[in-house]
């Protein structure tokens, strides 16, 4: 059998991000412009069926890890036959959230062997949460990453840096790893449209290495074996029961060894997260058509490096990077 899901570069791809959802319980600035986005027409969404067809394709072909993004995922109403269907597929199935409402859904995630869960948290304090989510619930996103651990959940914890607003917090978020077993990841604030995303925003690997070395005694900072196609680089601090990471998709991609694909809510596959092209699964399959030819299009024209902006000048054009959707309907 031909391996569709190989690109031209040798990169296999194992791994399928789902987003589910465009709309999001929170307004995060770096992931939506304030006006919000333009949704897609509700029939133009994937239903739980033509979900769990194109993700049954995929496992078919080789995927063994699919991630459920989106918008927030779990507002969707039908999340738990989601969950249900995905779950009988021979897959690692995982979830990223913004944990405000995941209290309720602790019995159908650990029923359906999601046990694996990354939270989005940019502040450990209530009144940057609620600027930079324009919504107050700081609490409950708080809470419920520690009721995550206390229930046995892997947890990690997103937090995107922004310079001059949370990078005063990197300190306080590595003291949140002492007495709890999680990962901190900070995150390179990337470009997408409508973010206003700008270079001097954002705060780099190097940049954070610096205040870790400088808060830190020499020798506490331990360097951690990554995972294989991690996106991040992971260290912990001596004694510590949790760790601590950098993604770093601007100053240092990790495309190499990139092994993602991305299926949109509409149904459109995204062959990097910065590919400004798509290819349109969802009116193939509804017009009854074999979608593994398109996958296979998508998969081998899929550029080396971020969409092709492999250089930071070319990342730092707008007319390239803007070409791209809105994170908030790209699922990260
Ligand atoms: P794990 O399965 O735990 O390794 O999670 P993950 O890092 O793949 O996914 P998550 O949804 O937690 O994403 C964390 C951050 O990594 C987000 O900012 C994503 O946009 C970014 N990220 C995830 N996958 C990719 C990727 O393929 N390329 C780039 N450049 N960034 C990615
Ligand atoms: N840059 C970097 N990371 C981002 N995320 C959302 N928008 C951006 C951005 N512009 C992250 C969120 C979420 C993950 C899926 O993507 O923190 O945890
Ligand atoms: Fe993969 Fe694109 Fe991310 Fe690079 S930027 S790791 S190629 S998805």
């Amino acid at each position: 059998k031909t391996n569709i899901l190989q690109d031209a570069h040798g990169r296999d791809h194992a791994y399928l991000r789902i987003s589910l959802i465009e709309r999001c319980n929170l307004r995060c600035t770096y992931c939506m412009p304030e006006e919000g986005v333009t949704l897609s027409p509700k029939s133009q969404l994937m239903t739980y069926e033509e979900i769990y067809e194109i993700a049954k394709t995929f496992v078919d072909h080789g995927v063994t890890k699919i991630r459920l993004t989106g918008g927030e995922p779990l507002i969707r109403k039908d999340i738990p036959v989601i969950l249900e269907k995905l779950a009988t597929l021979p897959v690692e199935l995982s979830i990223t959230s913004n944990a405000v409402i995941i209290d309720k859904f602790i019995g159908v995630l650990k029923a359906n062997g999601v046990n694996k869960i990354n939270v989005s948290l940019d502040s450990l304090d209530d009144a940057k949460f609620r600027h930079i989510t324009r919504r107050h619930e700081f609490k409950k996103v708080y809470n419920n990453i520690l009721l995550l651990v206390k229930e046995g959940f892997t947890v990690k914890v997103n937090a995107v840096l922004m310079k001059g607003f949370n990078d005063n917090e990197i300190i306080d978020f590595i003291h949140f790893t002492k007495n709890l077993p999680i990962s901190v990841r900070f995150i390179e604030f990337m470009p997408f449209d409508g973010n206003k995303w700008d270079m001097s925003k954002m705060v780099s690997y190097a940049q954070v290495m610096a205040y870790v070395n400088n808060a830190f005694a020499e020798g506490s900072v331990e360097r951690l074996q990554d995972a294989a196609n991690d996106t991040s680089k992971n260290y912990k601090i001596k004694d510590y029961k949790g760790s601590f990471a950098i993604i770093s998709s601007v100053t240092n991609p990790f495309c190499d060894s990139c092994n993602r694909l991305r299926l949109t809510a509409n149904g459109q596959l995204k062959n990097c997260l910065f590919s400004a092209g798509e290819s349109d699964l969802l009116t193939t399959l509804r017009s009854g058509g074999s979608i593994e030819p398109v996958i296979q299009k998508a998969v081998a024209s899929k550029f080396k490096v971020r969409g092709g902006m492999d250089t930071l000048k070319k990342l730092q054009e707008p007319k390239l990077h803007n070409n791209n959707r809105s994170m908030i309907t790209i699922g990260g």
